[in-house]
């Protein structure tokens, strides 16, 4: 057995996946599994990664949040519910798996209703049957007739205990039989007060932007996007998909070119490796403490509940100790919240489930400013790009 470990946290790590994975086409191993291997993969890795789990005959089991790759090349998705624990199966590849998850949920709603009605009748008929068994009081006697009475009674109270008996014991049964509903699905609605009133003179107009450092990481790089666009950024690792949207934030400065944003723009910021979050403050804090936001505790609160951070205790504990999603989750949220009209998105979908990133996606789609978002992830930019540009067309080497 050979163990290739495809799984690691840090940006330059993950960039080794790349001589990690091509070993599988060396090595043939039977039976292959995969830790989220497209995560930090740009588009040519993830090509190579699907054209050869297409081309591979033994079995794989790939853990993965990308689904454009589950579409290629599943057969089967596994998903492990947070709230029943359990896993539930779907043939096919995402999309049959969201319609089915879907159906499934209204499947689940409606036998449980189902259930709920048969265990309340169970219930009630238990009751009256206890009752009756209850209210017969056998009258003591001495003669012939009062004894056979007697035994009648006993008799008649002996089926009604076992009637009794029997149906508790269908009761206790459907209560451990109980399907378990699976909750809708979190509606995200962000907090868009105000922001129809962004200017229409909203823009940002990038002339001819360059940069080096070593070496020459891109060139006269240009574009212009206006209110209401969403531009994807792409190119392989390396190209400066962060650098240029650190010049685009102000954070380094380029060599050449100039960045210029027009009409009283707000600019927010998610960043790839979560640089600028302060991870010593819980979500709460990260919000009631921004100067920029000036929102009650109570609009904190909801809008954390819209975006899924929901549990009093994951509110009030130090980003350092939640998970990469739950930080990526509350970093979002704080965007949103300081009315940004600019959302400039680094690896937006990294560390997200897929019924979060499906309402994420769908409230980004009416997002009224300008969104610049850099990913390799084929779904979301088949689904939001109003315009794509690849970094490896302005002369990175
Ligand atoms: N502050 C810096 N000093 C020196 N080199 C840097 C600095 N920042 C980035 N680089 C280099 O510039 C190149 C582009 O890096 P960048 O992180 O912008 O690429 P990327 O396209 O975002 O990559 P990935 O897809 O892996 O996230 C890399 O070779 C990187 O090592
Ligand atoms: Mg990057």
């Amino acid at each position: 057995m050979t163990y290739l470990n495809v799984r690691s946290s840090s940006s330059a790590a993950m960039r080794r996946r790349k001589p990690l994975l091509c070993a599988l086409s060396i090595l043939k191993p039977d039976f292959i599994l995969l830790d989220e291997p497209t995560n930090h993969l740009d588009n040519i890795g993830i090509e190579w990664l699907e054209s050869f789990l297409k081309r591979y005959t033994g079995a794989a089991v790939t853990v993965t949040h990308d689904r454009s790759l589950i579409n290629a090349v599943s057969d089967i998705i596994s998903e492990l519910s947070p709230h029943t624990k359990k896993f539930a199966h779907f043939k096919g590849g995402y999309k049959h798996y969201l319609e089915e998850e879907s159906k499934r949920r209204l499947r689940l709603i409606e036998e449980r209703r189902f259930q709920d009605k048969e265990l309340k009748k169970l219930k009630s008929k238990t009751a009256q049957a206890q009752s009756r068994v209850k209210a017969r009081i056998v009258r003591s006697g001495s003669d012939r007739d009062k004894l056979s009475y007697n035994n009648k009674e006993q008799r008649a109270q002996k089926g009604i205990t076992g009637l009794v008996n029997q149906m508790s014991d269908k009761v206790e049964q459907l209560n451990d039989n109980l399907v378990e509903v699976i909750p809708e699905r979190l509606q995200v609605s962000f907090d868009f007060d105000g922001l129809s009133a962004f200017s229409s003179l909203l823009g940002i107009t990038v002339v001819e932007v360059s940069k080096s450092y070593q070496k020459q990481i891109f060139a006269n790089v240009s574009f212009t996007v206006a209110k209401g666009e969403r531009l994807i950024i792409q190119g392989p690792n390396g190209s400066g998909k962060n650098t240029l949207n650190r010049i685009l934030m102000g954070l380094t400065e380029p060599d050449h070119g100039s960045v210029s944003i027009s009409g009283n723009a707000v600019v927010g910021y998610l960043d790839q490796e979560q640089e600028n979050l302060p991870l010593e403050k819980s979500p709460l804090q990260l919000i009631e403490e921004d100067t920029k936001i000036n929102a009650s505790r109570q609009t904190a609160i909801r809008n954390f509940c819209d975006f899924g951070i929901y549990k009093w205790h994951d509110l009030k504990t130090p980003q350092k100790n939640l998970s990469v999603g739950c930080r990526r989750k509350s970093q979002l949220c704080q965007i949103i919240m300081r009315k940004s009209s600019i959302l400039v998105l680094d690896e937006p979908t990294n560390h997200i489930d897929f019924p979060n990133l499906e309402v994420i996606e769908d409230a980004l789609l009416t997002f009224p400013g300008i969104i610049i978002a850099t990913t390799h992830d084929r779904y979301f930019t088949e689904k939001l790009a109003t315009r794509v540009i690849d970094l490896s067309n302005y002369g990175s080497k």
